[in-house]
């Protein structure tokens, strides 16, 4: 592998806590799904969807180790704000640039918390009638969830950390670290139990 970049400047940052997941780790994990992937996908018509922003790192990494002839296509959502996280109701700020009738539909997702995003996502795009849809994510936090949904491929699970790096964003920051952090408690707690109220709501 071609060294890291040493990110010591953004690392000894105060909000950033202990590595979850080493980057060596998250490139041996990304290399095994495309192969997964590889596999399940020979002789169909992929379209591989990245939701924006957080999953772009991943999916970057991703579709390099992805041996087939595959589209791609990029959907940004947003909720209606941090109180209505909760709620399921987001916003398409990008759609799709490609017709998916009749295509074999994988997402991607950084991570997945509530599932209530990808429940909505889900039934937006199924309205398009793709042949199948699938959903591939980095990571599984499933302590919460509320929309049952099948997760196809999943990279890592984890339990209640929040955590930032390799896409995944805190207040937009954060999203550029090659390995994934869990945020200081302490330095963000009032920030944590607003998240947290919120969620549990
Ligand atoms: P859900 O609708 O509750 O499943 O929320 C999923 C979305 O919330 C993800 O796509 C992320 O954008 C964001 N999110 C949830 N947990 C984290 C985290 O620990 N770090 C960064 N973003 C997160
Ligand atoms: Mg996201």
């Amino acid at each position: 592998m071609i060294g890291e970049i040493i990110q010591k400047d953004i690392t000894s940052s105060e909000i950033l806590g202990k590595i979850v997941f080493p980057s060596h780790e998250i490139q041996k994990i990304v290399k095994q799904l495309g192969e997964k992937i590889t596999i399940d996908y020979k002789n169909k018509d992929l379209i591989i969807i990245c939701i924006l922003k957080g999953a772009v790192i991943f999916f970057a990494d991703l579709i390099k180790y992805i041996d087939l002839p595959f589209s791609v296509d990029f959907m940004s959502i947003s909720s209606y704000g941090f109180k209505e996280s909760n709620s399921g109701i987001v916003k398409i700020t990008k759609d799709l640039d490609e017709n998916i009738e009749g295509k074999d539909i994988l997402i991607v997702e950084d991570i997945i918390d509530t599932g209530l995003t990808l429940s909505y996502l889900i039934r937006n795009l199924s309205v398009r009638e793709p042949k199948s849809i699938e959903v591939c994510t980095l990571i599984d936090r499933s302590v919460r969830r509320i929309a049952d949904i099948k997760i196809k491929y999943v990279g890592f699970k984890l339990e209640e950390k929040y955590v930032v790096g390799y896409g995944l964003d805190y207040k937009q920051k954060y999203r550029n670290l090659q390995s994934i952090y869990e945020l200081k408690t302490d330095t963000i707690k009032k920030d944590i139990e607003l998240l947290k109220a919120t969620l549990n709501k």
